[in-house]
This record gives C-alpha cells, sequence and structure tokens, in this order.
C-alpha cells in the first residue's frame, strides 16, 4: 500500500448534504461548490482571529464568497475572476447597479425570441453584458456559457427555457448581497496576479478553486491554467489555504512534487456518478468527519 492509498483510507467521507447550505448566489454554475459549505466553515472557523481576510481567486458563481460574507466568517472577502461575462454579474451586483439588475431580471419577459433578440445584440456595455451571462445561465445546458453550449429545449416540466428562470428568487438573491456588499471587493482580472502579489499575506485564507484538469475544458471558457504554476504558488503561500482538484494521476503527482497535504472528499456530480475531489491545504488540523455528513 502506498502513503497516498493509506491517506486515501483515513480520511474518505460520506457524501455531504447540502440542505443546510443557503443559496445565495444568482447563478446556477457548473462545478460550483455549494456541496463543500460545509467543509469550508469548519476551515475558516479554525482560528478566531480578528482581521480574517477570505481570498477567491477562481470566484465562478461565487457561493464560497458569498457564504463566507453572510454567515460572517471573515472580515474582508476579494473575490477574483477572468471570464468577462461572469465579471460584469459581480460588477453590477456590487458597484451599485444591483436594484436596476433586480428590477431588469423581475421585469423580463422571458419568451425564446426575447431570448434570442437579447443575444444576438451586438451593443453591449456592462449592465447589458451582465444580464445576457445570468440569461444565458439559465437558459443553457446546465448554466454553461462555454462554447458548444446550447438552449435547453424541453426543460423541466415541459417548461422549455424557462424553466431554470426563477425571477422573484434572482431578485431576492441579488438584493441580498447589498447587504454585505461592503465587505467585498471584486477583481475583473487573473488569479495568478493576485496570488502572486499575496504570497507574504498571512492574515488570508485563500479558497481556491480553478477550473479542473479534465471537465474544465467543457464548463468553462478559461479553461486552459497552468496546474503546475498553480501548485508552485500555492505552495508559497504564508496564509492559509485550500486548493481543490479532480482526483487525477497529474494532481496526485504535483501534491508530491510541491510536498503538500492532502485529504480525498466524495461528491456526486449532477450527472448523480460518485467520485472523490482531493482537497489540499496547509495543515488539515480542522478537518473533522462531523463537518461533512
Ligand atoms: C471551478 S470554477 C469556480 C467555481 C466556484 N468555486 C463556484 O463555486 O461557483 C473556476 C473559475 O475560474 C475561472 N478562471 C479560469 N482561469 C482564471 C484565471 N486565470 N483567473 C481568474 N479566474 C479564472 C473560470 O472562469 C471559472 O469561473
Amino acid at each position: 500500500m502506498t502513503m497516498f492509498d493509506m491517506d486515501e483510507q483515513k480520511t474518505t467521507q460520506s457524501i455531504i448534504n447540502v440542505a443546510s447550505v443557503p443559496q445565495r448566489s444568482p447563478f446556477r454554475y457548473p462545478g460550483g461548490k455549494t456541496w463543500l459549505i460545509p467543509t469550508v466553515r469548519q476551515w475558516l472557523k479554525q482560528e478566531r482571529k480578528i482581521a480574517k481576510e477570505l481570498i477567491e481567486p477562481f470566484a465562478g458563481g461565487g457561493i464560497v464568497s458569498l457564504t463566507t460574507a453572510f454567515e460572517k466568517l471573515a472580515d474582508h472577502i476579494l473575490m477574483v475572476e477572468i471570464d468577462e461575462e461572469i465579471a460584469a454579474v459581480w460588477e453590477v451586483i456590487l458597484n451599485g447597479k444591483n436594484k436596476w439588475f433586480a428590477e431588469k431580471i423581475y421585469s423580463y419577459d422571458l419568451t425564446l425570441e426575447n431570448v434570442k433578440a437579447e443575444l444576438e445584440n451586438p451593443n453591449k456595455d456592462l449592465q447589458d453584458i451582465a444580464f445576457c451571462t445570468i440569461l444565458k445561465n439559465r437558459v443553457f445546458h446546465g448554466g454553461i456559457l462555454a462554447k458548444g453550449s446550447g438552449m435547453i429545449k424541453n426543460g423541466e416540466n415541459g417548461k422549455g427555457i424557462a424553466s431554470r428562470w426563477y425571477p422573484k428568487t434572482l431578485r431576492d438573491r441579488i438584493l441580498a448581497i447589498d447587504y454585505v456588499k461592503d465587505k467585498i471587493n471584486f477583481i475583473s482580472g487573473d488569479a495568478f496576479e493576485v496570488l502572486g502579489q499575496n504570497l507574504n499575506n498571512k492574515s488570508a485564507y485563500f479558497f481556491i478553486d480553478p477550473p479542473y484538469t479534465i471537465a474544465g475544458k467543457r464548463l468553462y471558457t478559461h479553461f486552459n491554467i497552468d496546474h503546475e504554476k498553480l501548485f508552485e504558488l500555492t505552495a508559497q503561500l504564508q496564509g492559509k489555504f485550500m486548493l481543490t482538484y479532480d482526483d487525477t494521476p497529474l494532481i496526485r503527482q504535483l501534491v508530491k512534487k510541491y510536498n503538500l497535504q492532502y485529504r480525498t472528499i466524495p461528491m456526486k456530480t449532477t450527472l448523480h456518478i460518485e467520485k472523490n475531489e482531493i482537497i489540499i491545504s496547509d495543515n488539515f488540523s480542522w478537518w473533522t468527519n462531523k463537518n461533512n455528513c
């Protein structure tokens, strides 16, 4: 038995129940980490400090940042996202246009013709891009915005493209973010740059959820990242970190090469296939079985 197998035997958990996780993001995010929130809570509570900062360099749907803000698990939050479509949503919500955005969604008449017209409109300012992104996220298969994705045809209960369009819920979630937005900064930019600038930031907690090595290409426009570089930077962080990955030979090899600690954790994919993911952290004193059931 290798060192890795032994570790795995000790640490494999039961599937997490996400009923205790309020849905706070306006996105239905492919590869989103709602299922990992109970574990993230435990990680953020590992030490009680007055000035704690969460840095989420691959923010995506932002469920970790939003939960952290609402549950006061950190005093300040920095979200970073490189995808301009996703970034537009966060910029509009966090920089004073959330009421406009909430009402635009709430009053929108979602028909196939209207959606097509909206998606084909070439003149787009930031607010239009944000609206279009949420629209696509709700009417495309699996919320996937990457090339090759297409509109839902039949949807749930024969409701077609509107089957994931919940205007009141979206409005309420967007308006609620107003209560925590003063704690959150958003950077439309590159995770690698922000990590590089924060290597010596000892009070930061880095939640790092990059596009995975296998599924990334299908799910994200920006999937092509330098995984080894990410390991190299992560290994230099002076703050606390949690790095999540798919369980593949490449990732296990990098864990070993950079001498990092890891645990495996089970999750169910949207196709209800059970598989393990890898959680890498600077320490595992915070890790318990309890928070995962
Ligand atoms: C796995 S997803 C994050 C999901 C997020 N944790 C959630 O729960 O919604 C990875 C995200 O990283 C973004 N991304 C890819 N390359 C990036 C880069 N260099 N800098 C910042 N974000 C990047 C992708 O656009 C995608 O939104």
